[in-house]
């Protein structure tokens, strides 16, 4: 065939054709910002080894949710760094009313009502052991984990998080703490259940911004095995069943046939994590030169939505926005 009819480069001929043609788009609004906060006051600490990204005291944390804001990112999720005289194998500052996440929400939202926050629940930055859940000879014992991530819930919801977040990967725990909601009459603070969540290296970064990392042991018992895909299905269907209102796959680029698949079998919005790891290679790499920092970042973030990811959950949310304003 010397003169083909279809010449797919009749669509890549120029800038303004290429703009039309092309089937993804990012833009602001699928973006959740991650939040580092640290107690005391005007306290900007960067992550080792997460470079340019930061933990903040409140105070700067707010000011630094006002410029976000302004960029139109508006949805967060909010982890906290818990000092270790705090930590216990129970989770009694996890449900402190008067706790930092608590109070975070209550001083975010007063000055940010129109911002999403979504909360981070697991026990492990509260945790002695450094696990997801209580411990208990040696063992992450799953139901007694899950009525404290069900108050835990609740507490974050009184305090005025739009949508609790657990990532903990325990059995049954959306349930719980839909029913634990519905019964405090927190009928609308949503679920963002982090669902298919792999037991993955590349969680090393964020576990030194939190100090948050395993004290014995890996967490396999309850996030998944990197090597399988029906389970995340599986787990998909029961979060959906329970009643999640979005779903997480976690991380991203290793497991975009995961959110392929998920965003498939599932009617609700499905979200991904680029996580720290993913963030610091690209970093790491930028840094050497070896690779283009934006051209890199973008690739991937784009790569995560054609997959089928509704909502991308990055480190680079500011800088990606940076870049797309500029386009
Ligand atoms: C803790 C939690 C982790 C992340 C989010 N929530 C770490 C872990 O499970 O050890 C990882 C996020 C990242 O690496 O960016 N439940």
């Amino acid at each position: 065939m010397n003169h083909p009819y279809q010449r797919p480069r009749r669509l890549r001929q120029s800038a303004t054709i290429r703009a039309m043609a092309q089937e993804t788009q990012l833009s602001a609004a699928d973006f959740l910002v991650p939040l580092f906060i640290d107690e005391g006051e005007n306290l900007r600490k960067e992550i080792p080894s997460m470079p340019d990204y930061y933990r903040y005291s409140l105070d700067l944390t707010l000011a630094e949710i006002g410029n976000y804001v302004e960029m139109g990112l508006k949805s967060f999720l909010l982890f906290v760094k818990v000092p270790d005289g705090l930590k216990d194998n129970v989770g009694v500052e996890a449900l402190n009313p008067e706790g930092l996440m608590q109070r975070s929400l209550r001083a975010i939202k007063a000055q940010f009502p129109d911002t999403c926050l979504m909360t981070d629940v697991a026990m492990d930055p509260y945790s002695s052991f450094g696990h997801d859940g209580i411990v208990a000879d040696g063992q992450i014992v799953n139901d007694p984990t899950v009525s404290l991530l069900a108050r835990m819930a609740v507490s974050h919801a009184e305090a005025g998080a739009d949508f609790v977040a657990p990532s903990d990967m325990m059995d049954g725990r959306i349930g719980a703490m839909r029913e634990a909601l519905e019964a405090a009459g927190f009928h609308d603070t949503g679920i963002m259940a982090y669902t298919a969540k792999y037991a993955s290296c590349f969680y090393g970064p964020f576990r030194d911004a939190l100090d948050s990392a395993p004290g014995f042991g890996d967490k396999k018992t309850y996030q998944m095995n990197p090597a399988n895909a029906i389970e995340a299905l599986k787990e998909a269907q029961l979060d959906v069943a329970e009643g999640a209102d979005i779903i997480m796959v976690k991380p991203g680029l290793p497991y975009l046939d995961i959110v392929h698949r998920v965003k498939q079998s599932v009617q609700v919005p499905v979200s991904v994590y680029q996580v720290s790891g993913e963030y610091a290679m690209i970093k790491a790499a930028a840094a050497r030169g070896w690779l283009n920092e934006q051209d890199a970042m973008m690739e991937s973030l784009m790569g995560m939505k054609r997959a089928g990811a509704d909502l991308i959950a990055t480190y680079f949310a500011k800088e990606a926005v940076e870049v797309l304003k500029r386009r």
